[in-house]
């Protein structure tokens, strides 16, 4: 059984006062989480205060973005050893980094496995644009993300990892996938993954949506039999919307067993 997982990434959003003041009103609302697993992934600057938060809690710590050497001289940068001292993910090849900030899956694939060695599970971000999307070449492109970014990657690390395939054209928009098309190419990098790391590590790999999820569509996506949550954006700013997915997440699961 996979764990299924809300994961929350604030972006550049919350000063560390209001970090803290989101975390202080998600709390109280989720002491009696069970059986899903919920994470926070706020900008870097907030991570100590929101760890503190978060002592005592089931709630993890993640961050958004990470360089790949441990130390030196790359002014501006933060490394896995340091986010590894507070936090147990770390989101990697974010479309907002790969178009924003030309990071290739190349470049991805050598962060994912220096946060590995400092024991951080990687969330892979993937995703095709709309032109890629509007032309069938979903299928290409997220093969190519995905072998490029995995490469060299042990089975047993991949399991580990969690992919969260995001599509570029339902980012932000208010244009959330439909629960089946965002299941049926789920399934689809599933396949990819069984073809090149075989049907165990692919049965084990938590793999999300991402993109406009919602209170209102939350439901939708986390009954479908391939998708293990979500990674959410905006939703997730707004303390009152983030515990509502996360009610209806539990409800959905309640019901499966
Ligand atoms: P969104 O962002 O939920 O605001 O669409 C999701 C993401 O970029 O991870």
């Amino acid at each position: 059984m996979r764990e299924v997982l809300l994961a929350a990434n604030w972006k550049m959003n919350t000063t560390p006062n209001e970090a803290q003041a989101l975390v202080t009103q998600i709390l109280p609302e989720l002491s009696d989480i069970t059986d899903i697993e919920v994470l926070l992934c706020p900008p870097f600057i907030s991570t100590l205060v929101v760890a503190d938060l978060l002592k005592g809690t089931p709630i993890r710590l993640g961050a958004q973005n990470c360089y790949y050497e441990d130390k030196g001289a790359f002014t501006g940068e933060i490394s896995p050893a340091m986010i590894a001292e507070a936090c147990q993910y770390v989101i990697l090849g974010h479309s907002e980094r790969r178009t924003l900030f030309g990071e290739s899956s190349h470049i991805v694939n050598l962060k994912i496995k220096a946060a590995l060695k400092h024991n951080l599970k990687p969330i892979l971000c993937i995703g095709e644009s709309l032109d890629e999307n509007e032309n069938a070449r979903t299928e290409e492109v997220l093969t190519t993300q995905l072998t490029q970014s995995l490469a060299d990657i042990s089975s047993t690390d991949v399991s580990n990892m969690v992919i969260a395939y995001e599509p570029i054209w339902a980012i932000g928009t208010g244009r959330a996938a439909s629960g089946e098309q965002a299941n049926a190419t789920i399934g689809m990098i599933r396949q990819t993954l069984s073809g090149t790391f075989g049907v165990p590590t692919a049965l084990t790999t938590r793999i999300l949506y991402g993109g406009s999820a919602n209170s209102s569509n939350i439901t939708e996506f986390v009954s479908q039999l391939e998708i293990d949550g979500a990674l959410v954006g905006g939703a997730a700013l707004k303390a009152d919307e983030f515990v509502n997915m996360i009610k209806h997440t539990i409800a959905v699961k309640a019901n499966e067993v």
